[in-house]
């Protein structure tokens, strides 16, 4: 396993460009004596450069106006914002923090929630039919994707649906629509071995502080998300996505059954994906059930996706129907992984 000095230069080379506070703190940390110190109880898994970051944001978000707050261009307007080097004060911060920090980064995982992709979720829909549907998402977090319905889309045509809370989402080709209609969803539930409760405030908290600072929209659009959320909540469970598959699908309300999953089969391992495609396939021979998938070929093989889709580190979206026992597979689009863009194919 890399050490976490080269995890930390790896970082910042790659978030060079969409993150740079990051990637100029990562440099900055990377070869501090500090680094061992505050990854020191932390579990294998929360062994990357991501969880240190969301661990010092969230402390930011506790105290607003702290000098390394004004590097951080989600929490301070420009007219505000520090302009100097922010790797002396970070690394001050991390100092003055240290046993916080090393308690957060032992006991928590970096967690996302991407209310973008409930753009792609839509566009997914729109290629099943008219539902009404029934909504299981499969890996929820913390059920935001649970309502698609009440935002608006704007894919660079024009807005779809009524919500207040506008996704963009610009769709290629040119002539091509998202979809013709916001679906219509009637009941709604999500799954998730670790759901996030919204209602929660310190869990909102780490909800917020794993957005990287450097991504502002996706921060405001995340907070509205979390706002529009507590104001009629969804229910998520915790449950497996194979193990509990049934029992989910089993429970939910009116409607045409659709499961969907976005970036989260990636978290099963290769045995665990193929139950779950043996468990929606046993599930859809019996009876009308569809899936709506927003997945990457290179981390979750078991895709129905062929041609040069396969191993392909593209994010897709594809759906796949069960329908009087006949399974159909359809590779429906190429996105980007947080739903900025989709390209038809
Ligand atoms: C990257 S997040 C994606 C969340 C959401 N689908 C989205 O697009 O924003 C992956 C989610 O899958 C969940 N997850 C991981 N393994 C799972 C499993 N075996 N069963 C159900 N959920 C799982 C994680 O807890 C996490 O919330």
């Amino acid at each position: 396993m890399a050490s976490l000095s080269a995890r930390f230069s790896a970082f910042s080379r790659t978030t060079r460009r969409r993150a740079p506070l990051y990637s100029r703190l990562s440099d900055g940390i990377a070869t501090s004596p500090l680094l061992p110190e505050l990854y020191a109880d932390a579990p294998r898994p929360a062994r990357v450069p991501v969880t240190l970051f969301a661990a010092v944001h969230y402390l930011l978000l506790g105290q607003p106006g702290t000098e390394l707050a004004r590097h951080y261009p989600n929490l301070t307007p420009p007219q505000e914002r520090a302009d100097g080097n922010p790797v002396p004060v970070f690394l001050d911060f991390c100092a003055r923090h240290a046993p916080r920090i090393r308690e957060l980064v032992a006991t928590r995982l970096p967690q996302t929630n991407e209310i973008g992709r409930s753009a792609l979720l839509v566009a997914g829909l729109g290629q099943l039919g008219d539902g009404p549907w029934a909504q299981l998402d499969v890996g929820a977090s913390a059920g935001l994707n649970l309502m698609l319905d009440r935002l608006a889309y704007d894919d660079g045509h024009g807005v779809l649906g009524g919500g207040e809370l506008v996704v963009e989402c610009s769709v290629r080709p040119d002539g091509r629509r998202l979809a013709t209609a916001v679906p219509e969803i009637t009941s709604r539930l999500g799954l998730d071995t670790s759901p996030v409760d919204l209602a929660d405030p310190d869990a909102a908290r780490w909800l917020e502080a794993c957005v990287w600072p450097d991504q502002e929209d996706r921060f405001r659009r995340l907070e509205r998300a979390v706002a529009l959320f507590r104001a009629d909540p969804v229910p998520v469970r915790r449950g497996d996505a194979v193990a509990d598959l049934a029992g989910a699908l089993g429970d939910l309300g009116p409607g045409s059954p659709v499961v969907t999953t976005s970036w989260a089969l990636c978290y099963l391992d290769a045995a665990a994906q193929s139950a779950w495609v043996d468990a929606l396939d046993s599930r859809g021979e019996a009876s009308e059930l569809s899936w709506v998938w927003v997945e990457s070929p290179h981390q979750v093989p078991v895709l129905p996706v062929g041609g040069d889709l396969v191993g392909s580190d593209a994010t897709v979206l594809g759906t796949t129907t069960w329908r009087d026992g006949v399974r159909t597979d359809r590779a429906l689009a190429r996105c980007h992984p947080h739903g900025y863009w989709l390209s038809w194919f």
